[in-house]
């Protein structure tokens, strides 16, 4: 069978979603865990955009073995330098450079001609060229250019060497019939066109990005780029899990095949979504709560004789076991590490001691520790990394009843040393961030505050995102917890302490930029 390859590009278009922003740390976990479930390229985000951004391509194409890892570059000489600066470590180091060619963007954004922007085209990829190999060139807007036009620019690349060529449905507009026989038009017209890997980038503006990618990969396209969860700008992009089944699911129609290991496609799914903060709906394909959830009695009956009633697809082939119980109190550490490994998890930089004993105080609180419960727990210590927080919950003491104003005591350890603070507020939540906040010295804007159960019962773990903004950065803090009042304040801690390793790490960058290399 033809292998499509899986370009992913969460860590750039996924993260260009507003509230999306990730820091160093939880991107190198995205990495990691996307390097596990064996994605061929990374696009690990857009180097000259900011130092930020260079630093986490950099560390990722440091990191990473196995999969390309790319830079998003315009066709600047500055954009096409940063690009090829912060992958030159990666094994193997790759550039993506795109430029728009629909009228529309060349009369109202780039005020270019046609000329011009083959001209800029090819200038950035033969220069490109000469400190790497791997260039893939897109052309922006291409669902909405002229098709001839396309041929021209695309000829023109695949001479200065691009090795792959997008072809993006930019803004979503694209319908699966049309976009399919653009492809097939462009591979019979554009000379060269059997050399390079033609690939899909779809968004979801209309719902129809998975289906376009598969219109496209049916006309002869061998790359699909996409984001874990159909994260991205405005309605998403391309989801990786909808189209990697989609092709497994329906190969006897489609008859191509991926190297993802689709046991890996829930863990990846819950850290993405703990990371962001970015609730997966319950009805999503593949990965939703509900995704392989019988409610009505006839289904749940046709399921119980034969699965192959109602179930095109076995959850345990994408990471979710129907064995949910897993552990207690008195489960071992080896069982513990025996069930992390038989879930797929990536454990590698990760502190067992302590997600051990993070998991006996789990156990301790809740009965039943659900497959779920770990995920998030190997997710939380997955982004700790090298990172020292400044911030640590010591103790909580909250007391409200409907005769009197809520009241909160906290103890935080700042710096190691402890300290007690106590504040009033509009609930419970309000003020124990109330006395975080006097304590820390710190009240960023919240954004955004939501509970959710990550698994059932009363004694469910809930699991709280926040989200803060502070001179225009935003920063999701996670919390899980079996108390809620608990959870939120560790979700609070967890965004200070990353608006913390922000400043310091700015503040890095700008001595190094004063005291030189
Ligand atoms: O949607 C798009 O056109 C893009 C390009 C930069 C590839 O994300
Ligand atoms: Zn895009």
């Amino acid at each position: 069978m033809d292998r499509v390859q899986i370009f992913d590009t969460t860590l750039r278009d996924g993260e260009q979603s507003p509230g999306a922003t990730m820091n160093v740390e939880e991107k190198l976990a995205i990495a990691r865990q996307l390097e596990h479930l064996g994605v061929d390229v990374i696009e690990a985000g857009f180097a000259a955009s900011s130092e930020g951004d260079f630093d986490a391509v950099r560390r990722v194409a440091e990191m990473v073995s196995r999969p390309i890892v790319l830079s998003l570059a315009r066709t600047r000489e500055q954009d096409v330098d940063r690009a090829i600066r912060a992958v030159e470590h990666a094994k193997r180091p790759g550039i993506h450079i795109f430029i728009a060619t629909s009228d529309i963007h060349l009369k109202h954004k780039l005020m270019m001609s046609r000329a011009e922007v083959i001209d800029a085209a090819v200038w950035a990829i033969s220069r490109a060229k000469r400190y790497l190999d791997y260039v893939e060139f897109s052309a922006e807007d291409a669902s909405r250019s002229d098709p001839d036009y396309l041929v021209q620019v695309f000829t023109a690349a695949i001479e200065a060497g691009a090795r792959t060529i997008n072809v993006p449905d930019t803004t979503g507009y694209a319908l699966p019939e049309e976009y399919g026989a653009l492809f097939r038009s462009l591979r019979e017209r554009v000379p060269g066109a059997d050399r390079v890997i033609w690939s899909a980038h779809c968004h979801n503006d209309l719902g129809m990005a998975v289906a376009n990618s598969l219109a496209a990969v049916q006309n002869g396209v061998r790359q699909v780029e996409c984001t874990v969860n159909g994260i991205g700008e405005r309605a998403g992009n391309t989801s990786m899990e909808e189209v990697v089944m989609a092709i497994k699911t329906r190969a006897d129609r489609i008859g191509v095949d991926t190297g993802i290991v689709t046991e890996q496609i829930y863990p990846t799914s819950r850290l993405l979504a703990q990371i962001t903060g970015i609730p997966i709906p319950i009805n999503k394909p593949i990965v939703g709560d509900n995704a392989f959830a019988h409610e009505a009695g006839i289904h749940q009956d046709g399921v119980l004789k034969n699965r192959l009633n109602y179930e095109i697809m076995r959850p345990e082939s994408v990471g979710l076991d129907s064995n949910r119980l897993v552990l207690g109190k008195h489960s071992g550490r080896h069982a513990f590490v025996a069930r992390l490994r038989e879930l797929g998890l990536e454990l590698g930089d990760i502190d067992m001691n302590r997600t051990f004993e993070r998991f006996k105080a789990l156990a301790d609180a809740k009965k039943n520790v659900y497959d779920e419960d770990l995920i998030a727990l190997v997710a939380r210590e997955s982004v700790r990394g090298d990172v020292r927080d400044r911030y640590e919950l010591v103790y909580l003491n909250v007391t409200s009843s409907s005769m009197a104003v809520p009241h909160a005591t906290v103890k935080l350890r700042i710096d190691g040393e402890e300290m007690l603070g106590h504040a009033t507020g509009d609930g419970m939540v309000d003020a124990c961030y109330r006395a975080i906040g006097d304590l820390t010295g710190q009240h960023p804007e919240l954004q955004r505050y939501a509970v959710k159960a990550i698994t059932g019962g009363t004694d469910a773990q809930g699991e709280v995102t926040c989200l803060l903004r502070e001179d225009g950065y935003t920063v999701t803090g996670q919390g899980s917890h079996t108390d809620i009042i608990q959870a939120s304040a560790l979700a609070y801690v967890n965004a200070l302490n990353k608006l913390e390793y922000r400043r310091q790490h700015r503040q890095r960058l700008q001595t190094e930029a004063e005291v030189g290399p």
